[in-house]
C-alpha cells in the first residue's frame, strides 16, 4: 500500500473519543487556570500539549481516511491462479493492437505501422495508440468472446489491417498465445505497395525483465547469401525471454516472402511511454547493395555507451512488405513442456476458425438476432460494437490521485489493479464508474464470469468511507493521456451507483439454484462494501429533509459557468437550480438511492442477510406520495429539481477599457432567484421516476409523462429522446463561453436504454397507461436502433451522442461504451 499512512495501533472510533474528551479538559482547566496550585499548572501544560498533539493525531488521521483502503477482505480473485483462461488479452484498449497479462508488470506486446508512400515530409505518421487525429476509416474489434481470441478491423487510407490473436492454455504461467497481423490493399491496383509493420515487447511498470533478440541471420550461413538475402535477413527470428511471472517464454516472428525488408532494435527504456520515441530515434535510410532500394530500417542494437551489460528490455521487430502480407507472431511459454504444435500457419487458423464459429453461435443463443429476422449486416453491426467493447476490457495497475477537504495537496491512493471496460479507446480509455454500470448490463448478458470480476475490481477501489473514486487514471499508459488538472479525484464526489443495475440484472430474477458457489461467494464478501457505499450516498449526498438528496461539487462561487455544473452527476451540465445551495433536491440521485436500496433488499434476501433497513428506504423513496411532495411541479405538470432558482440568467462580457484584450463572458442574473421547483427545465431528470420504474402503474404523472414524452416540441426525435427539451431556457446553450453544450440536447443512448426499459416494463403491467407505453416503446426503440445503424453504416463508427436534430454521430468516436446498449434495444433484453 503506497498511500495510506494509518495511525497505528490505535482505532480511529478510540482516537475520536480521547480528541473529544482532551478538548473538553482544555477548556474548562482554562478557565480555572489562575486558581491551580504550581501542580495543577504542570497538569495543565501536560493536559494543553496532549490536546494540541491529539489535534494534529486527530487531523494526521482525517488526512489519511481520504487513502485508507477499506478495511473487509477484498472481492476480487487474485488472476493468475483464479482465471488462467483470462491471464493473457488484449488489455491495453488504449493502443490499436496490444497484449499483455491481468498482472503488473506485464510483458508489453503493441503494434506500430506507417505506409512509406503516405510518410511525406519527414512524418512518418506512425500509428500506434488509438487517436481520433489519425482519421481512420475504421477501426474495432468484429469478434472477441473476452477469452480465448479476438479479430479486429482496421482501415487505414489505402490498406486494410486484420490483427487476430488466439489463446492456448498449457504449463503454469498462463499459456501460449499467437497474434496475426494481415495487410491487405483496399483496391487491386495498389498490390504491391509497400507497408511497414513494427512489433514490440517490453515490459510494464518498469518491471525487471530480461528480451533476448534472436537474429534471423544466426541461425543462417551468411556466406553463402546474396546481399540483398542478407538484407532481407536482417530481422529477427524470436526473443528469449523471462519475467519473474512468467518465467522463460520464447516469441518468434514468421512472415512471407513478400516481405522485402525486415530489422530490429533492442534497447533499455525507463518506461513503455518511450517505445514510440525510441522506435523512432532508431530509424536510418538503408540502401540494399545490389538493388539499390532503399528503406526506412530500424538500427540494430542501440545502447548507450556507459551501458556495460547490454540487457535489452525493448525488442522491436520490423517488417516491410509489398501488399497483401502477414506477419505472425507466435509467444510460446517455457513452462509449457507437452504442447503438441506450434501455435502458427494452419493449426493457428483452424483454432481460429474454431473459436469464430462458437462466437456467432454463443452470440445468437444470448441475443436471438437471427430470430429477430436482423439481416447479415445489422448483425454484423451488433456483433462488432459488442466486441468492442469486449475486446476494450483493460487491465490497469496503479494508483489515482485523490483529495478530501482534509488534504492541503492530492495525496495519491494505494496502488490497485482494475479490470474494466472503457468507454472509448480512443478518447477515453480508462475506467469510469458510471459508465462501468451501463457496460456491464451488456458484457453480464455476454459472460457472467467477467461482469462479475469487473464489478469485484471497482468494490474494491472502496476507502474506508465508503468511497469510490469515479474516474480511474491508472499506471503511466493511462496518466500519459490526461492533463494533471484532471487527474485528482475528490471524495465528496460520488457518481450515480449504476454498478447495482448490473447486480440487479445478474440476480435480481435468479433462484439460489442459478446462481454459481464462486457468484455466491463474492456476493457474501462485496455485502459490506455495498453497504459501505449505500452508507456513503446515505450520508454524504442527503439533503436537508428526509427523503431528499443532492449532489456535491457544484461551485458555489461560480462567476464564468451559465449554470455551475454537477460533474459527479454523470450528467455535466445538465441545468439545475441556477443558484447553488445546500436546500437542493437532486431528483435522479433521489431515483438512484431508491434503486440502491432496492437492490440491497434483493442481495440480502439472496444471501440471507438481514435487508429490512433497506427494504424500508426503498419503500420510503418509491412512495409516490412523498416523491409527488418533493418533486413534482403541479404548475409546470413534471418532475424537477428544486432549489434556488431563476431561469433569467445569462452570459455578458464585462466592459473593458480600449486596449485592453477582452475579458470572459460572466454569468449575469436578470432576476432575484427563488426557493422553487426548477421546473423550467424537462429533459432526463425529469424522467428519473420513470426510468427507475418507481411510478405507481396507475399514477397520473405516469399518464402525463408519458404525454410529454411524444411530444417533439420537448423531447421527442426521430433518432432518440434528445437530453433537454428544446423549450428549456438552456437548450443547446453554452455553458461558458469555451464549454459547448453536452448533456442540453444530444441524445444519449444510456439514457433512452433506461427509458425504453422502462416503457418495455410499464407495457407489460395492465393499467390505464399500458397501451401508450406500448405504442412509445416500439417508436422509441425502432427510432434509435435505425439511427445508430445509419450512422454507423455512413461514417464506419458508433458515436458518444447523437445530434438531435440531424441524428449524426457527434463527440468522440468510436464510443463503444454505454452506446453498445443499442445492442440490448435490438435483442430486447431488460433483465
Ligand atoms: C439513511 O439515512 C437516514 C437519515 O439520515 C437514516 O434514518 C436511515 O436509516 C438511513 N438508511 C439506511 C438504510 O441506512
Ligand atoms: C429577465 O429579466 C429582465 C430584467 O428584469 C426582463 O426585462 C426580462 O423580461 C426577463 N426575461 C424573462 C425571459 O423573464
Amino acid at each position: 500500500m503506497a498511500g495510506g499512512k494509518k495511525p497505528s495501533g490505535v482505532s480511529p472510533e478510540a482516537k475520536k473519543v480521547r480528541f473529544k474528551k482532551s478538548e473538553r479538559t482544555d477548556a474548562t482547566d482554562d478557565a480555572t487556570a489562575g486558581k491551580s496550585s504550581s501542580f495543577g499548572i504542570y497538569s495543565i501544560i501536560a493536559t494543553v500539549i496532549i490536546a494540541i498533539v491529539s489535534w494534529f493525531v486527530y487531523q494526521g488521521y482525517l488526512e489519511t481516511r481520504v487513502n485508507s483502503p477499506l478495511a473487509e477482505s477484498k472481492v476480487a480473485l487474485a488472476t493468475s491462479h483464479a482465471f488462467p483462461e483470462r491471464y493473457w488479452g488484449s488489455f491495453r484498449p488504449g493502443v490499436y493492437f496490444g497484449i499483455k497479462t491481468r498482472e503488473p508488470e506485464s510483458l508489453l506486446a503493441g503494434l506500430m505501422w506507417f505506409i512509406p508512400k503516405l510518410a511525406a515530409g519527414g512524418n512518418l505518421n506512425l500509428r500506434h495508440q488509438c487517436d481520433q487525429g489519425d482519421n481512420l476509416e475504421q477501426y474495432g474489434w468484429r469478434e472477441h468472446d473476452g477469452r480465448n481470441f479476438g479479430v479486429q478491423v482496421i482501415i487505414d487510407k489505402f490498406i486494410q489491417l486484420e490483427t487476430s490473436f488466439v489463446t492456448r492454455l498449457g504449463g503454469n504461467h498462463g499459456g501460449d498465445w499467437t497474434a496475426r497481423i494481415q495487410v491487405h490493399p483496399r483496391m487491386a491496383d495498389l498490390k504491391g505497395e509497400e507497408v511497414t509493420l513494427f512489433f514490440y515487447l517490453t515490459v510494464d511498470d518498469n518491471g525487471k525483465g530480461l528480451l533476448q533478440p534472436i537474429r534471423a541471420i544466426d541461425n543462417m550461413d551468411a556466406s553463402t547469401m546474396s546481399t540483398s538475402e542478407s538484407i532481407k535477413y536482417l530481422g529477427l527470428s524470436a526473443v528469449h525471454g523471462h519475467t519473474d511471472k512468467l518465467g522463460d517464454f520464447r516469441v518468434s516472428f514468421q512472415h512471407e516472402s513478400t516481405v522485402v525488408h525486415t530489422a530490429f532494435l533492442s534497447t533499455t527504456i525507463d518506461n513503455p511511454q518511450q517505445v514510440k520515441e525510441v522506435l523512432q530515434s532508431g530509424l536510418r535510410m538503408m540502401e540494399d547493395k545490389k538493388s539499390k532500394q532503399r528503406h526506412i530500417s530500424l538500427a540494430g542494437s542501440m545502447f548507450a555507451k556507459d551501458d556495460t551489460l547490454k540487457q535489452p528490455n525493448l525488442v522491436i521487430h520490423q517488417v516491410t512488405g509489398k501488399l497483401p502480407f502477414q506477419l505472425e507472431v507466435v509467444y510460446e511459454s517455457q513452462s509449457f513442456v507437452n504442447r503438441e504444435d506450434m501455435l502458427n500457419g494452419q493449426v493457428y487458423e483452424t483454432l481460429l476458425q474454431k473459436h469464430r464459429k462458437n462466437f456467432h453461435a454463443k452470440f445468437e443463443e444470448k441475443f436471438h438476432l437471427v430470430e429477430k429476422g436482423y439481416s447479415e449486416e445489422d448483425q454484423v453491426f451488433a456483433q462488432s460494437a459488442m466486441s468492442n467493447l469486449i475486446g476494450g476490457i483493460g487491465y490497469f495497475h496503479g494508483s489515482s490521485k485523490v483529495q478530501s477537504v482534509y488534504n492541503k495537496e492530492p495525496v495519491p491512493y494505494w496502488n490497485a489493479p482494475l479490470y474494466t471496460a472503457v468507454p472509448s479507446r480512443s478518447f477515453f480509455p480508462r475506467g469510469f464508474l458510471w459508465d462501468e454500470g451501463f457496460h456491464n448490463l451488456i458484457i453480464s448478458q455476454w459472460d457472467r464470469e467477467i461482469s462479475l470480476d469487473i464489478v469485484a475490481h471497482w468494490f474494491d477501489l472502496m476507502n474506508v468511507e465508503g468511497w469510490i473514486p469515479r474516474e480511474q487514471i491508472l499506471g503511466s499508459e493511462a496518466r500519459a493521456r490526461v492533463p494533471d488538472e484532471f487527474v485528482v479525484q475528490r471524495n465528496n464526489q460520488g457518481n450515480p451507483p449504476t454498478l447495482l443495475l448490473v447486480l440487479d440484472a445478474m440476480f435480481e430474477k435468479r433462484s439460489l439454484r442459478d446462481i454459481t458457489n464462486l457468484e455466491l461467494e463474492q456476493l457474501n464478501r462485496m455485502w459490506p462494501r455495498l453497504t459501505a457505499w449505500y452508507n456513503w450516498f446515505n450520508t454524504s449526498l442527503h439533503g436537508p429533509v428526509p427523503g431528499s438528496y443532492y449532489w456535491r461539487g457544484r461551485d458555489m462561487a461560480s462567476e464564468r459557468e451559465l449554470n455551475p455544473k454537477s460533474l459527479s452527476s454523470g450528467l455535466d451540465d445538465y441545468p439545475r437550480a441556477s443558484h447553488p445551495t445546500q436546500d437542493e433536491r437532486h431528483l435522479d440521485l433521489r431515483c438512484w438511492i431508491a434503486l440502491f436500496a432496492k437492490v440491497m433488499t434483493s442481495v440480502a434476501n439472496l444471501i440471507g442477510r438481514d435487508g429490512r433497513k433497506y427494504q424500508e428506504a426503498f419503500n420510503f423513496l418509491s412512495d409516490n406520495r412523498l416523491l409527488n411532495e418533493q418533486h413534482w411541479s403541479t404548475k409546470a405538470k413534471r418532475y424537477s429539481d428544486y432549489g434556488l432558482h431563476t431561469s433569467n440568467v445569462t452570459l455578458k462580457r464585462p466592459k473593458s477599457n480600449p486596449g485592453q484584450p477582452k475579458p470572459d463572458k460572466v454569468r449575469v442574473a436578470l432576476e432575484e432567484p427563488s426557493v422553487q421547483f426548477v421546473d423550467d427545465t424537462f429533459g432526463y431528470v425529469s424522467l428519473f421516476p420513470l426510468m427507475i420504474q418507481i411510478l405507481e402503474p396507475d399514477s397520473p404523472q405516469l399518464g402525463q409523462v408519458l404525454q410529454d414524452l411524444r411530444d417533439s416540441s420537448l423531447l421527442w426525435t426521430k433518432y432518440g429522446l434528445r437530453s433537454l427539451a428544446k423549450t428549456s431556457p438552456l437548450y443547446n446553450k453554452r455553458n461558458t463561453e469555451h464549454d459547448p453544450p453536452y448533456w442540453r440536447g444530444p441524445i444519449w443512448i444510456n439514457m433512452n436504454y433506461l427509458v425504453a426499459r422502462a416503457l418495455h416494463h410499464y407495457s407489460k403491467i395492465d393499467g390505464p397507461h399500458q397501451s401508450r407505453a406500448q405504442v412509445l416503446y416500439y417508436e422509441l426503440r425502432e427510432n434509435l436502433i435505425g439511427n445508430l445503424i445509419r450512422q454507423y453504416q455512413k461514417t464506419g463508427y458508433i458515436w458518444e451522442q447523437y445530434n438531435d436534430a440531424t441524428g449524426a454521430g457527434q463527440g468522440c468516436r468510436p464510443f463503444t461504451g454505454w452506446s453498445t446498449l443499442v445492442l440490448l434495444l435490438m435483442s430486447e433484453t431488460y433483465a
